[in-house]
């Protein structure tokens, strides 16, 4: 048997980044052979393998055969007489179809050094659409390699719109969809791969609600940018310059999706869009079964963020409000990633990315002012049950109205 590295190890490597975990392929190994070595075996019909030690996977080359929609739609041919180039032609693309053996000399038969040099993202043969996941995989990798020149070959972009159309996409799970949509709204720039799924109009299959953003005008005064998709590109993008945690992203990405429903006759406004947007949240929440914490971020964020941009102009009663709403007291760092979302929404805007967000301050202060209220001294006094939970909101009241007025605001 003969063995390769393969993929995004031998890419990166090329691309003088840091490889993180290695693939292999196997030629000329059967099951058999691989369990006898001691590999364990990844699934019961599945032909990878992982190493008794290292722990990485090795995957017997195989050959792919569509038999049907959706993840399950797969049948594997692996077969000892498959060969290393039968096994790089139905992978995604050319970049990441490539192999090394151990003395790093390189079996490149689809030209993926020259892509990776023309800085293009191509992919291999048709066997491309055996997989639609791969239109997510190839936005996402848009979005990783975009400060390196990296662009979509206009024939895979051609072909991921064939994709898109054909509602393959629809077909695949929540779970595989919010693996890619996390790891690229982590990249550094996020922004890219929602730009590239709109290109291909698979946005509009898989988040019809952001994709409707686009075109929807908002005031100039607030919104230099004016057009509410592009703005919500460039919050995401300030998310990333300023490394903001997955629930922040997730919640940035969703927060305007109220502006969407907005009658036309009405724009460039979008009275109470916070709360009309709230169930367009819920639904994409729950289409990739997004986890509790950025569900949760999402919702509150999209609730609240005009609350968080007026910090400074609330009455005590609201900012209270607002606290209790986000459990200050047991989640501050929950509280902590809201404020994070609303500064990255100000700053999202044409020309006003260096602005500064007092309320950022201001807000924590209040948070810090109303946590401050001691329960021990009104037990004392004998209050308990729903009358202390009371007498504790007036006593966070009277240390707000005293933080308002200390601030002078
Ligand atoms: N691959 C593919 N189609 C997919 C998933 C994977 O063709 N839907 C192939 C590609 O050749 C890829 C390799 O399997 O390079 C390994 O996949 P994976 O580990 O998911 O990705 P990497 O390319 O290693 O990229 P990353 O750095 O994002 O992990």
């Amino acid at each position: 048997m003969q063995i390769y590295k393969v993929g995004g190890a031998v890419r990166d490597r090329l691309l003088g980044k840091p490889v993180t975990d290695i693939d292999w392929v196997v030629v000329g190994a059967t099951s058999e052979e691989m369990l006898a070595k001691g590999f364990r075996p990844v699934g019961a019909d599945f032909p990878v393998f992982l190493h008794p030690k290292s722990g990485e996977e090795y995957a017997l080359a195989r050959t792919e055969r569509k038999s049907g929609r959706g993840y399950g739609g797969f049948t594997f041919h692996a077969s000892p007489e498959v060969t290393l180039e039968e096994d790089l032609i139905r992978r995604d693309l050319t970049i990441n179809a490539m192999a090394e053996d151990d003395q790093q000399n390189l079996t490149d038969p689809y030209h993926g050094r020259r892509d990776l040099e023309a800085r293009l993202l191509r992919h291999v043969s048709p066997a491309f659409a055996e997989d639609p996941l791969r239109v997510l995989r190839v936005a996402r990798f848009a979005a990783r390699y975009a400060a390196l020149g990296f662009t979509v070959a206009p024939e895979t972009m051609a072909l991921m719109r064939q994709l898109s159309e054909s509602g393959e996409l629809q077909a695949l799970t929540a779970e595989r969809s919010w693996k890619e949509i996390s790891r690229a709204l982590m990249e550094d720039q996020p922004q890219v791969f929602i730009e590239v799924l709109r290109a291909c109009d698979a946005l509009k299959v898989l988040m019809p609600e952001v994709d409707a953003l686009f075109g929807v005008p908002q005031p100039e005064a607030h919104h230099p940018e004016i057009d509410t998709g592009l703005h919500t590109l460039s919050v995401l993008e300030q998310s990333a310059l300023h490394k903001q945690p997955l629930t922040v992203r997730w919640a940035c990405l969703l927060h305007d999706l109220g502006k969407g429903l907005t009658p036309e006759e009405d724009w460039p406004r979008h009275i109470a869009h916070e709360h009309k947007g709230l169930k367009l949240i819920k639904a994409v929440n729950e289409r990739f079964k997004a986890p509790k914490d950025c569900q949760e971020l999402a919702l509150l964020v999209g609730e609240y963020h005009t609350h968080g941009h007026r910090a400074l102009e609330l009455k005590p009663s609201t900012l209270l409000e607002l606290l209790q709403s986000f459990d200050v007291y047991r989640r501050p760092q929950r509280f902590e990633e809201f404020i994070a979302a609303c500064e990255m929404d100000a700053r999202g805007r044409k020309g006003l990315e260096q602005r500064n967000y007092p309320q950022a301050d201001y807000l924590r202060g209040a948070a810090t002012a109303a946590r401050s209220v001691a329960v021990q001294p009104l037990l004392e006094k004998g209050f308990k049950g729903p009358e202390l939970g009371e007498a504790i909101k007036r006593e966070r009241l009277k240390a707000l109205k005293a933080y308002k007025e200390a601030a002078s605001v």
